[in-house]
């Protein structure tokens, strides 16, 4: 039985002062149904993990570099998460393949380290608008579930996320039978690669998750949760999408 999973990803969003939402969250929820992962800036993870103390709300970071370390300036490595406090990384987020060039090697390399580290990587996967237009969207996820993924994935070190990425930001969202059929394929791509792990893995949906479509979206098959974007940032909202779970 996977446990559902709530994750909310921050973005390029949030100052110290946005931790009294995470505060309101706690409050409001203090015994959460399900998993609940929090992923802000890299500046905001230490002081997040320290005000969440032992509450059950794990945190993460939205990269990590595929080395431990070295010359490489800017980049943050998987290790320096965990030493922040982090327990998760979010990879391959469409916006770091349209910013930053990231490919699926890249990805897969980066969720290497990531379970190096000892890390759970959240590895991110979707397609385009014109991708799904051409009628290509299966075979765009699973050449990048096929690259995005080192051997060593199982049920407890990496989570997907499907964003389609039409979906992110934009208030539309795929019909419950496109999420369906793209859930149901990514299961069954992972089973046949991974065996019993693939089937452990948690599969999440993210793109304009609010607390409006959460449930319906959540009683889609094989959806084991949502990676939350801009509805994460208020402890209102997410609260609402965690109760939903
Ligand atoms: O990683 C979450 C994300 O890309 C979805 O963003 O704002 O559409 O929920 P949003």
């Amino acid at each position: 039985m996977r446990r559902k999973l709530a994750a909310g990803n921050w973005k390029m969003n949030g100052t110290r002062a946005s931790l009294a939402e995470v505060e309101a969250l706690i409050a409001a929820h203090p015994e959460p149904a399900c998993d609940v992962l929090l992923c802000p800036p890299a500046t905001l993870i230490a002081w997040m993990a320290d005000r969440i103390g032992a509450a059950p709300v794990a945190v993460g970071g939205q990269d990590c570099h595929a080395r431990a370390s070295g010359a490489h300036t800017g980049d943050i490595a998987a290790g320096q998460l965990a030493d922040a406090g982090a327990s998760h990384v979010i990879l391959g987020h469409s916006e770091r393949r349209a910013d930053h060039g990231e490919t699926d090697a890249m990805v897969c390399a980066k969720t290497v380290a990531a379970h190096d580290a000892g890390l759970v990587a959240v590895v991110c996967l979707g397609e385009t608008e014109a991708e799904r237009d051409a009628g290509t969207t299966l075979a765009v996820i699973g050449a990048q579930l096929a690259g995005s993924l080192p051997e060593g994935c199982t049920g407890h070190n990496t989570v997907i996320a499907y964003e389609p990425v039409w979906a992110i930001g934009t208030g539309r969202t795929p019909t419950l039978g496109q999420i369906a059929e793209v859930h149901d394929f990514l299961r069954a791509e992972l089973v046949n690669r991974f065996g019993a792990e693939g089937g452990a893995m948690r599969l999440l949906y993210g793109g304009s998750v609010k607390p409006s479509n959460a449930t319906e979206i959540f009683a889609t098959s094989n959806v084991d949760g949502a990676l939350v974007g801009g509805a994460s940032l208020t402890a209102a909202d997410f609260g609402a999408i965690i109760a939903a779970l």
